[in-house]
């Protein structure tokens, strides 16, 4: 290689990098392949994804592969029988993707080195893997359409703070869709590149179910499976909502409301995650993750921060534990959220929610 790389471990797989000076946020573009090892749980969400929805013969693309870290893990420690492509348009990667198959001696694997839009204009995959510097618009059509009926596509973005309302403009331009800065920014930003997933979708008479949709670092991912038919995609886009505003209280509706549209709808699906068996050479911290998610695919949608609820009811925020716990004394659902650990999900109405906390 014309660049001074290192070799690194991740799951079961060793992966040769660029040697760089690594810096903290999303990527930045450069002629040398990028790996992040802050991204290392990304890949292992895909790895546990790949398990637990994937069979013998079943056919993926990492579609943006640069070292290839994600598919050769896939390749590797799923252990099945699997065809692996890993794309990239620019040479250097293909070069240090072929070296990292060699290096693992990883079956099942080939390389392409092609743009990932026309390579998915011709290709059907059980599994479409995109994960792109910044915004995915452009790649979310082809990717949805390339995806098998009942297969999966993933989407991560990383244009957090155009999804968030920092660059309003820049989110109603890419998302077709009206941001919101808020306490609860995160959420909105989630739900509005799931709802982008889900009109891409529809267009090309695609439904979607979202399996596992979160927020982590600094990026959104989106990973749903895709149902072929017009009637899937008509119950898709029944979804959709937009954010109304009544003081503290929020809901999702469908009427033009401050911000959206949105998908409005569940973004965590529990029977999914109750399927998911993680290795047991994973990370602490994705197993904290996975719990909090199946914890709050139970909760209806949109959060309270214990700041926003302390201002409006009483002086000092509530801890977490002791307004949850009240709140399911009362009957009502409540749970942690994995967009701020100072949050709660509640189906309480404001009014109860200013009792409880008063009592
Ligand atoms: C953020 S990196 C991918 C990181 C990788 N998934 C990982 O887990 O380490 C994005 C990659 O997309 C590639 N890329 C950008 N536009 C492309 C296109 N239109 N077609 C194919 N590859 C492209 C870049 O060369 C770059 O290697």
């Amino acid at each position: 290689m014309s660049f001074e790389t290192e070799v690194i471990n991740e799951g079961l797989t060793e992966i040769e990098v660029p040697r760089v000076e690594r810096l903290r946020g999303p990527g930045r573009k450069s002629h040398l392949p990028f790996f992040n090892p802050l991204m290392r749980t990304n890949r292992d969400v895909s790895v546990f994804v790949a398990l637990t929805v994937l069979s013998d013969g079943d056919k993926v693309l990492d579609g943006l592969a640069a070292t290839g870290a994600s598919g050769l893990r896939i390749a590797l420690e799923t252990k099945g029988e699997l065809a692996v492509t890993l794309n990239d348009r620019n040479p250097i990667c293909h070069d240090l993707i072929t070296r990292n198959i060699e290096r693992n001696r990883a079956k099942g694997c080939s390389v392409t080195c092609e743009d990932l839009n026309s390579l998915l204009s011709r290709g059907r995959f059980d599994l479409v893997d995109v994960d792109p510097f910044g915004t995915p618009v452009r790649f979310v059509e082809s990717a949805v359409r390339a995806t098998t009926d009942g297969g999966v596509t993933a989407i991560t973005a990383t244009d957090t703070a155009v999804l968030c309302g920092s660059r309003m403009k820049a989110c109603i331009r890419r998302y077709s869709s009206r941001p919101r800065r808020t306490d609860y920014c995160h959420e909105l930003g989630l739900r509005i590149l799931l709802g982008y997933v889900a009109r891409a979708a529809a267009r090309f008479d695609r439904g979607i179910e979202p399996l596992l949709c979160f927020s982590a670092d600094h990026y959104f991912r989106a990973i749903v499976r895709v149902r072929r038919g017009a009637r899937r995609a008509d119950s898709t886009l029944e979804k959709l909502g937009n954010l109304h505003v009544h003081g503290l209280g929020r809901e999702l509706i469908p009427e033009k409301g401050v911000a959206g549209p949105l998908w409005a709808d569940a973004f965590l699906d529990a029977a999914f995650l109750e399927s998911v068996k993680l290795p047991s050479y994973f990370p602490h911290k994705v197993s904290k993750l996975l719990e909090l998610w199946r914890e709050e695919a139970s909760s209806p949608p949109l959060f309270y921060t214990t700041g926003e609820v302390a201002r409006e009811f009483v002086s000092e925020p509530p801890a977490l534990d002791r307004i949850i716990g009240a709140l399911r004394d009362e009957g009502f659902i409540a749970t942690r959220t994995h967009f701020r650990p100072d949050a709660f999900k509640t189906n309480a109405d404001v009014e109860s929610i200013g009792r409880i906390l008063r009592t």
